[in-house]
């Protein structure tokens, strides 16, 4: 029905192309830009007229900018389902089309197209999949575009514990078959074509490696205890050079670390998804869309968008942004660790208080990783705080996937609108923005919110 419901969208849409102009709204994380670049793809295939703005997010002032005449299609994607009630004034000038998965809003309307798999019960699905299966049926030939949709899925986090099921696992088997993308199980480490073996062991939290995630020199000395050389000449070794016997030696020598500690100590292996039309430097899936990521998040939408089209001229300024985005991270996360009186532990919750010392862009990323390390404590909710502009403060709430039944989009958006702020987002990533003067407030009333949720 899903399906049924989208390729009757698609073809309405055709309709409606073919004398309204398109204003495409997208947002700025990898999976916004990914489902951007499909869209843009698929409508340069259509030959139709449109424009495109990333944003940071769809809030109420976003909203306020976009003026529209029935002359225009606005086609919102990662966006625009939880909006909805803020949107019921565009909707009655003119179509909308949104393409999104966050938690949706209640509404009907003869204007409104609406595309999200949460209406049809279809759960774990990215924006950039949704998009992709949009475009699909718009013009077969875009089926040429699912790698684009597998990055952003990735990105997303779609592949919890790196393995697709459903919808998202048949459309990365057509990739398969159309030779864009070969799957290989492997260990699930980030960075195994770019990064150093003892950084990519460090740097990975989820599956843990007790003593050695989160600290290099741990890492070297694990490798060089096991005679696997971290050089090879004077070049790094990466996780991609092993031979299988010392990839074997490591896995067996993490797995023993883990006995002890972890219920699942053979939980180290998944999907390593390869594009095989693109440059050797963006054929690892996580690793492209962690580019993208540090670009949408940066401001740097075309390169993103250049890279994602397959103009590779702008590879080299993305390596730039990437280590931009990088010390932005190791800097808030070292902020953090010098200065725990701003980490506030309740009985349900954590909160970091960054004020102005994180940047808002990456106050969920850093607080994803904080979740994941063992400066807090990982069975409760994190909530990220970092001052946004001169009178607001973005949150950003994290919660293991495991940690069911608290739906932190709930929680967060009921409290934000009671504080004068506004939020939404996914049960286990959620995000909102608040009025400066109400962080306590806020604080406080999170608290009691949880607490409500874990009684139901
Ligand atoms: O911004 P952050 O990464 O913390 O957002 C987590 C999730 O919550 C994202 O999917 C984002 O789109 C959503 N969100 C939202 N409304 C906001 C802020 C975030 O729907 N005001």
């Amino acid at each position: 029905m899903f399906l049924d419901e989208i390729e009757r969208i698609a073809r309405i849409s055709k309709n409606l192309f073919k004398d309204k102009n398109i204003k495409l709204l997208s947002q700025f994380d990898a999976d916004g830009i990914s489902s951007a670049a499909i869209l843009v793809k698929a409508f340069m295939r259509e030959n139709v007229k449109f424009d495109l703005r990333i944003l940071k997010q769809l809030t109420s002032n976003e909203i306020k900018k976009i003026s529209v005449t029935e002359k225009d299609i606005l086609i919102l994607s990662d966006f625009g389902s939880g909006q909805l009630n803020m949107l019921k004034d565009i909707i009655e000038k003119t179509n909308v089309i949104i393409l999104d998965h966050h938690e949706p809003f209640e509404y009907k309307h003869e204007n409104l197209y609406h595309i999200n798999p949460l209406l049809f019960n279809e759960k774990e699905m990215s924006a950039s999949i949704v998009c992709y299966l949009y475009a699909k049926f718009l013009n077969l030939k875009n089926v040429d575009l699912v790698d684009i949709a597998i990055i952003g899925a990735v990105a997303d986090s779609a592949d919890e514990k790196w393995e697709f099921k459903g919808l998202i696992k048949k459309i990365l088997e057509e990739g398969e078959l159309i030779g864009k993308i070969s799957v290989n199980r492997g260990l699930r480490f980030y960075g195994r074509n770019s990064r150093p073996i003892f950084k990519s062991l460090a740097f990975t939290f989820d599956p843990l490696i007790p003593g050695i995630s989160g600290s290099e020199p741990q890492a070297v000395q694990f490798l060089s205890e096991l005679g696997i050389s971290v050089k090879e000449g004077k070049e790094w070794k990466k996780l991609k050079d092993l031979t299988l016997e010392e990839q074997q030696k490591l896995a067996s020598a993490i797995i023993m670390k883990r006995i002890k500690t972890e219920k699942d100590a053979s939980d180290i292996f998944g999907d390593i998804y390869t594009l095989l039309e693109r440059p050797e430097e963006l054929q690892d899936v996580r690793e492209f869309a962690t580019i993208i990521n540090s670009c949408g998040r940066t401001g740097n939408h075309q390169i993103a968008l250049r890279l994602l089209l397959g103009d590779y001229s702008a590879i080299e300024k993305s390596w730039t942004v990437m280590e931009k985005y990088r010390g932005m991270i190791s800097s808030g996360l070292n902020w953090i660790k010098n200065n725990p009186k701003n980490i506030i532990k309740t009985e349900n919750a954590t909160f970091i208080l960054a004020k102005k010392n994180i940047h808002e862009s990456i106050i969920g990323t850093v607080s994803m990783i904080l979740l994941n390390s063992e400066i807090i404590d990982s069975s409760k909710p994190i909530f990220g705080m970092a001052y946004s502009g001169e009178d607001k403060i973005k949150v950003s709430a994290r919660i293991s996937k495991t940690l069911k039944p608290i739906n932190l989009k709930s929680i967060i958006s009921k409290t934000a609108i009671s504080v004068g702020g506004e939020g939404g987002g996914h049960p286990s990533a959620a995000g909102a923005v608040i009025p400066i003067n109400k962080e306590d407030e806020f604080i406080r009333i999170i608290g009691g919110e949880i607490i409500k949720q874990k009684m139901v």
